[in-house]
């Protein structure tokens, strides 16, 4: 049987860099794509190659050109595309709308949505034009595309819109054997979630820590998905770190401490806009 190709973005750490190394010992050829060259030779390093060897393509989501050039490139090194992980994706951390500003709000729709729309777009160009015509598609949504975290407006906001490109793209690729399907995590180990070992803002304003899981569940997830024949499809898949942490209820001190470590992320998360 021919070697299937898939395209992973933000495939230089976490979600993206282990689901790249799934999908190669499961038998794909991968495509690597994020800004972090370095990151990504490390991720290609850690590859199989049950083909030809994983092309590291180094550039940022957002970036049109770069996006269109990347998949013309994949498809001509591949001679076919068989599935896209729209993986890539920032999360700036808690801040009230208020201190929000337009430019911190449009740098997280660029990259979690402007990213997978301009990535989709160029994946059903290839899948249509390709013989035989389809291939699949995994969109990483979050719990967030369905139930926010207080003060994620430009987060929540971004992974609720996935949605909407989710049922779009299994919608309209269905007459063309393009098939859909929205990943929504609820915390697995990697450099975004790392900040919730000091605890989770709760609706309430306490600070709890929350359950992590190791982030081979979702690349075994997404494999799964993948493997399924373009005549079948699942919509919407969750997978949850479940375990229990044990907190206690904290006091009005602790507290307190809570709220003046959440005014300081503050004006931390301002200073460092613009990095992941
Ligand atoms: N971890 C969780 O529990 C969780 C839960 C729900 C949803 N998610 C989603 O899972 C996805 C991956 O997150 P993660 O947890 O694996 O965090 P991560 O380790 O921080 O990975 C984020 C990836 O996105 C890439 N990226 C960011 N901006 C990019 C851009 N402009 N162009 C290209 N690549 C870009 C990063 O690579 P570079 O910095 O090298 O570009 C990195 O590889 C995100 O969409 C996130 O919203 C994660």
């Amino acid at each position: 049987m021919a070697v299937k190709t898939a395209i992973i973005t933000g495939a230089s750490s976490g979600i993206g860099r282990a689901s790249a190394i799934a999908l190669s010992e499961a038998g794909w050829n991968v495509v690597l794509i994020a800004r972090r060259v370095n990151e990504l030779r490390e991720t290609q390093q850690l590859c199989k190659r049950p083909d030809r060897d994983p092309l590291v393509l180094p550039g940022d989501v957002t970036d049109e050109e770069f996006v269109v050039k990347s998949f013309q490139l994949a498809f001509s090194t591949f001679g076919r595309i068989d599935l896209l992980f729209n993986n890539a994706g920032i999360s700036p951390g808690a801040n009230p709308i208020e201190y929000t500003s337009l430019e911190e709000f449009r740098q997280v729709l660029d990259v979690n949505l402007v990213g997978p729309f301009l990535c989709t777009r160029e994946a059903v160009k290839i899948f249509k034009g390709q013989q035989p015509a389809g291939g699949r598609i995994i969109n990483n949504g979050s719990l967030s595309a369905h139930v926010p975290r207080p003060h994620s407006v430009p987060y929540s906001t971004t992974k609720h819109a996935i949605l909407g490109l989710t049922k779009c793209t299994a919608l309209d690729g269905r007459s063309n054997n393009i098939t859909c399907t929205q990943i929504d995590i609820g915390n697995a180990e990697s450099a975004m979630t790392g900040k919730f070992d000091a605890g989770a803002l709760q609706p309430d304003g306490r600070l709890i820590p929350e359950p992590r899981m190791n982030v081979q569940h979702v690349a075994n997830t997404v494999v799964h998905i993948a493997s399924l024949p373009n005549d079948v499809t699942m919509l919407e898949v969750n997978i949850i770190g479940y375990a229990i942490r044990r907190t206690r209820i904290k006091s009005r001190l602790t507290l307190e401490i809570s709220i003046k470590y959440m005014v300081y992320r503050h004006g931390k998360i301002k200073r460092n806009i613009g990095q992941v």
